[in-house]
């Protein structure tokens, strides 16, 4: 246990009294009032017409290749500094991933590497709004728009984050998001798949219910799912989706606390945010420079850990795993320059300007020596 964990929940009066409720009720499994209202007010939240709640994040990135018909003989094109869930949507549909490097200054998938990856194979584009960081999507829609590719949104890490005042998880065919227990809002596991098509959406929940006929009990048209979300996930869902607003300024609050105390250390460059963007801070991160602090990140985060400070790195470029090797199409300098000098930092909702202060201060400690 870590007196300043990485993510942390917060879980309060609110929720426990929508749980009682749901189990008060009998309705524990995936029907119940809570689900229509939580993918109502998320889909409303977001701004975008149609929500399908699904059993978490990477289930809803399965689902929605699956409602578009990506499958077999098709390429996606996704980037290389991501969760691995990511990719692995890709490769349950049978597609082919193709993997691009990402922009050095944002950290998130390149505009040019993906016009550059494209091929008359490429049918989609997953771009990950990656720690809460949006995405250039006025370029990514141009170019994927010039070659007719889907874009979906893997936006499980990004809920409230802004592209040019718009929200992210608007912009794409069908977008992603995650309720995981460190995700900006939780549902224990959880997820939801966006959409404006009314069709898409209505594939959606025919896959993410066993591809039940809706019309006609135990009657199947296609190969569905089990996909669903529950009640009781649903009614966490709806006491933290009540709190989004201040879970979004509070990650941003905390950014700048993280700012303010870091800003001048040699060797350490601070989480972007670009002049474009909104960026919600999932995980605080930073980039460590080894050559001017003198100091491991590995050994950082030992040091660090001694004083109860949980740190993680960042993902591993996923051309770099063995299930993944494969499907790398060029050198990834970007990826894996940011990969092997990041560290995220605590980053809880529950933090307050004094443990951020004691956190910089005990690294600023260590890299002095
Ligand atoms: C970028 C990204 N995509 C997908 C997922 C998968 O979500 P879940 O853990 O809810 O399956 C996660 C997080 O876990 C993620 O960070």
């Amino acid at each position: 246990m870590y007196k300043y964990p990485v993510a942390e929940p917060e879980i309060g009066e609110k929720e426990l009294k929508n749980v009682i409720e749901a189990v008060k009720s009998g309705w524990v499994s995936s029907k119940g009032k809570f689900i229509e209202e939580f993918e109502n007010s998320f889909a409303r939240y977001i701004g975008v017409k149609h929500g399908v709640a699904t059993s978490n994040g990477t289930t809803a990135l399965h689902l929605a290749l699956a409602a578009l018909g990506v499958g077999p003989g098709d390429e996606v094109v996704v980037p290389d500094l991501t969760f691995a869930a990511t990719i692995n949507a890709v490769l349950y549909v049978g597609a082919r991933p193709v993997i691009v490097d990402v922009d050095p200054s944002y950290w998130c998938l390149d505009p040019r590497e993906l016009e550059k990856a494209i091929t008359e194979r490429t049918k989609a584009v997953m771009v990950v709004h990656l720690y809460g960081h949006p995405c250039d999507m006025d370029a990514i829609m141009e170019v994927a728009e010039r070659h007719g590719l889907y874009v979906v949104e893997d936006a499980a890490e990004a809920h409230g984050a802004e592209y040019r005042g718009r929200k992210v998880g608007g912009f794409g065919h069908v977008s992603c998001f995650s309720f995981y227990g460190n995700k900006i809002i939780t549902t224990g596991e959880g997820g939801m798949c966006l959409t404006n098509d009314e069709e898409l959406a209505e594939r959606m929940r025919v896959l993410r219910d066993h591809g039940m006929d809706p019309k006609r009990r135990y009657w199947h048209n296609v190969v569905g799912f089990n996909y669903r979300m529950t009640n009781l996930q649903a009614a966490l869902g709806i006491a933290q989706l009540s709190k989004i607003e201040r879970f979004v300024e509070k990650k941003r609050m905390i950014a700048r606390w993280y700012a303010e105390e870091l800003s001048s250390v040699k060797g350490i460059a601070l989480h972007p945010e670009m002049p474009w963007a909104k960026c919600v801070y999932w995980l605080y991160s930073i980039l460590i420079d080894e050559e001017k602090t003198g100091l491991s990140k590995d050994e950082l985060a030992q040091r660090l850990q001694g004083y109860g400070i949980e740190t993680r790195n960042l993902f591993y470029p996923l051309h770099e795993m063995p299930p993944y090797q494969g499907y790398a199409t060029s050198s990834y300098p970007t990826s894996s320059a940011i990969s092997r000098r990041g560290l995220s930092l605590p980053s809880s909702v529950k933090l307050e300007e004094e443990d951020v202060a004691f956190i910089a201060q005990r690294i600023r400690e260590a890299i002095k020596g």
